[in-house]
């Protein structure tokens, strides 16, 4: 079973009346690292916001055909349940982080599912050795970098030991040093077997993919432009 399957997805935002996408299918292998390309505006967001159950959960749209994660059809799931399966990371650090050090943000989800105390931080340690940040585990968010901050970010998300995880232009903000930081990351986190969907307008930030997909015109191709 592939962790992933989309068949035949129709979806329109409310009151528009064109479909941004139209009749689009993907499947996801469980390991994989996957990239989606596209022109802004053509529905890359939209596209992960749909698997992640953002969308129809808690953004409205008309929404037609099959989206599957570990063959369960994510509208009939509990967003509590999708967030067990799945994380997402946006592209701006700031609009993810609120709290007043490192460690409570990576703490906050885990402890909203009733994580045991001791089980978090483990969770904590985990996620901040898989971004290479552990000597910041006490630092305020708004002391950082951007890069740092995406990086801590990505540390939350990780906390919640999901098997897939979705990012979105996670790299458009952040300097080259912190890119590097960051695709390293996503390497180590591939070579320990999480399944990635990597979302980027800039192809250069997607040549580590095992795969690359181009989104456009409401549907998914094989993208040829090197
Ligand atoms: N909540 C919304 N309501 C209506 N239209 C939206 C909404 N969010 C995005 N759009 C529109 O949908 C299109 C695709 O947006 P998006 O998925 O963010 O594209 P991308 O991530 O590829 O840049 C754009 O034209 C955008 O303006
Ligand atoms: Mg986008």
């Amino acid at each position: 079973m592939d962790v992933i399957e989309i068949s035949n997805l129709y979806f329109r935002y409310s009151k528009r009346e064109e479909y941004l996408l139209k009749g689009l299918s993907l499947r996801v292998r469980k390991g994989e690292l996957l990239a989606i390309t596209g022109e802004s505006g053509c529905g890359k967001s939209t596209l992960l916001s749909i698997i992640c159950g953002i969308i129809p959960h808690i953004r409205k749209g008309e929404i037609e055909g099959e989206v599957k994660l570990f063959g369960r059809e994510v509208r009939d799931m509990a967003i509590r349940d999708i967030s067990k399966e799945v994380g997402i990371v946006f592209q701006d650090p700031d609009s993810q982080i609120f709290l007043p050090t490192v460690e409570d943000e990576i703490a906050f989800g885990p402890e909203n599912l009733m994580v045991p105390r001791e089980e978090i931080g483990l969770r904590i340690e985990r996620a901040l050795k898989a971004v290479n940040m552990e000597e910041y585990r006490l630092e305020n968010p708004n002391n950082l970098s951007g890069g740092q901050k995406q990086l801590i970010a990505i540390a939350s998300v990780l906390a919640m030991e999901t098997d897939i995880l979705l990012l979105d232009e996670v790299m458009s903000q952040i300097d080259e040093d912190g890119k590097d930081k960051i695709k390293r990351t996503i390497l180590n986190l591939h070579r320990e077997g999480k399944t990635m969907v990597i979302v980027d307008h800039d192809i250069d930030n997607l040549s580590l993919a095992d795969r690359v997909l181009e989104l456009k015109s409401g549907m998914l191709r094989e993208f040829k432009g090197w």
